[in-house]
């Protein structure tokens, strides 16, 4: 623990580059962040009906999440009690219950074993069947989004996003209706660490605002125009929760990202439409109208872009590669067309074919790669922008604020990686 500690410097906004990259600090990762965390699964609308189901992870864990009779969702481990198979091996589908493909051992919609094939000719007493069930992990949502943590003693979810809740509803409460999911979910392997996907839809305006997507922010403009025309804004804020680790960045009355990534129709729609003025008196102005083109994470690994709508798990698998499960939501009660905008745009720019996606995969690809050196997988990475310079009392934003361009989120994020990663009990790392 004391090793892990001098990793990560929240005073001085330094880390170290081995947390990328270190086989064993990932494993303690396993079972210090993504088995006592929130993970997001996925969204109401994948599961509306009874015995709809999603098979997705809990980090390197496989569940199912079902819905149940009661409208209630049950989360447990897709794992057969008898010699290990997986009790549904579909992505996605309507169940009435999990059978599974070795022996037959039948489970129910809520992870219950029920049968179990030539019981009474190969046991002597009838097994306890509640004793062999798979694993339940506790199931909890916010506006629609579901997630899963497999520690009894974690906070609730909602003690968890706390702060955060203002930031989310930006995207997940604009309307009564609420948001849908629309279209499938992608998903796509990337050979980079976790924290980099994570940190960044933390943290980091400034990559968007500096390299890394000018070449598709050009790419978008009309003819008429060209880079040298826009005056890239530095009027927004960044958002670090006070605790948990979640962070966002936004700019504040600055269509500048949601017009270069998006185009006009939803730029028009978020911010000057009859539903802009409903999502404005629903969130006060601020949040409902004025925070436009915002990333997002909820540590650790659930991140969204307002405004552009798409949100993803970064499913951990190994120290060195992620896979990335996205989805778009939209309003529920979004005109058709608006919707179909959405679906376009997101394939578009953030998909596993988007022109935006490229650029950042690009990036953590290439760090990645450099850490199988020797001298870089231990250098020393500076995530200093902002330090010092944040305040808890700005009159109109909730939590610990900084300029637009600034890494206390990234900070706050990879502080609360190293509490998770070095306090055993939640007598201490509780809120
Ligand atoms: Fe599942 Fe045997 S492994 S029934």
């Amino acid at each position: 623990i004391d090793e892990i500690k001098k990793l990560v410097s929240d005073e001085n906004g330094i880390i170290d580059a081995r947390i990328y990259n270190d086989e064993a600090l990932y494993e303690l990762e396993l079972e210090r962040v993504f088995a006592r965390s929130w993970i997001l699964l996925g969204h109401e609308s994948h599961v509306p009906n009874t015995g709809d189901f999603l098979n997705t992870y809990i980090g390197e864990d496989p569940v199912i999440l079902v819905r149940q009779k009661d409208a209630s969702l049950r989360v447990f481990l897709n794992q057969c009690h008898h010699r290990g198979m997986k009790l549904s091996r579909d992505d996605a589908g309507n169940a009435k219950a999990f059978v599974c493909t070795y022996h037959g051992w039948a489970h129910d919609i809520s992870g219950q074993l029920i049968d179990i094939p030539f019981e009474k000719e190969g046991h002597c007493e009838p097994l306890d069947k509640s004793k062999w069930s798979p694993l339940q992990a506790r199931v909890e949502t916010y506006r629609g989004l579901i997630f899963a943590n497999w520690d009894e003693q974690a906070p609730s979810l909602d003690k968890y996003l706390s702060d955060s809740k203002p930031y989310i509803d930006v995207m997940f409460n604009r309307t009564e209706a609420g948001t849908e999911a629309i279209g499938g979910i992608q998903k796509w392997v990337i050979p980079t660490n976790w924290k980099f996907a994570a940190e960044q839809f933390c943290s980091d305006m400034y990559h968007a605002a500096t390299m890394s997507h000018l070449s598709g922010f050009t790419a978008g403009l009309p003819e008429h125009m060209d880079l040298n025309d826009i005056d890239i804004p530095a009027q927004g804020n960044q958002f670090r929760a006070k605790w948990g680790g979640h962070g966002t960045g936004y700019y504040v009355d600055q269509p500048f990202l949601l017009q270069g990534v998006m185009g006009p129709v939803i730029t028009e729609y978020m911010t000057t439409s009859p539903q802009a003025e409903v999502a404005s008196k629903r969130l006060g102005p601020m949040f409902g109208q004025h925070v436009i083109g915002q990333h997002m994470t909820i540590f650790p690994t659930c991140s969204f872009l307002p405004g552009i709508n798409t949100i993803r798990t970064w499913h951990p698998r190994g120290p060195n590669e992620i896979e990335v499960w996205a989805f778009i939501v939209v309003d529920a009660d979004a005109p058709d067309h608006i919707k179909e905008e959405f679906r376009k745009q997101n394939i578009r720019t953030f998909s596993a074919g988007g022109v935006f996606e490229q650029d950042d995969g690009e990036n953590w690809i290439e760090v990645q790669k450099l850490f199988r050196g020797n001298k870089a997988r231990k250098t020393k990475l500076n995530v200093q922008m902002g330090l010092g310079n944040s305040t808890t009392d700005h009159p109109d934003f909730p939590g610990r604020i900084s300029g637009v361009y600034s890494e206390d989120a990234a900070r706050g994020m990879y502080q609360h990686w190293l509490r998770m990663m070095t306090e055993l009990s939640w007598d201490t790392l509780k809120p």
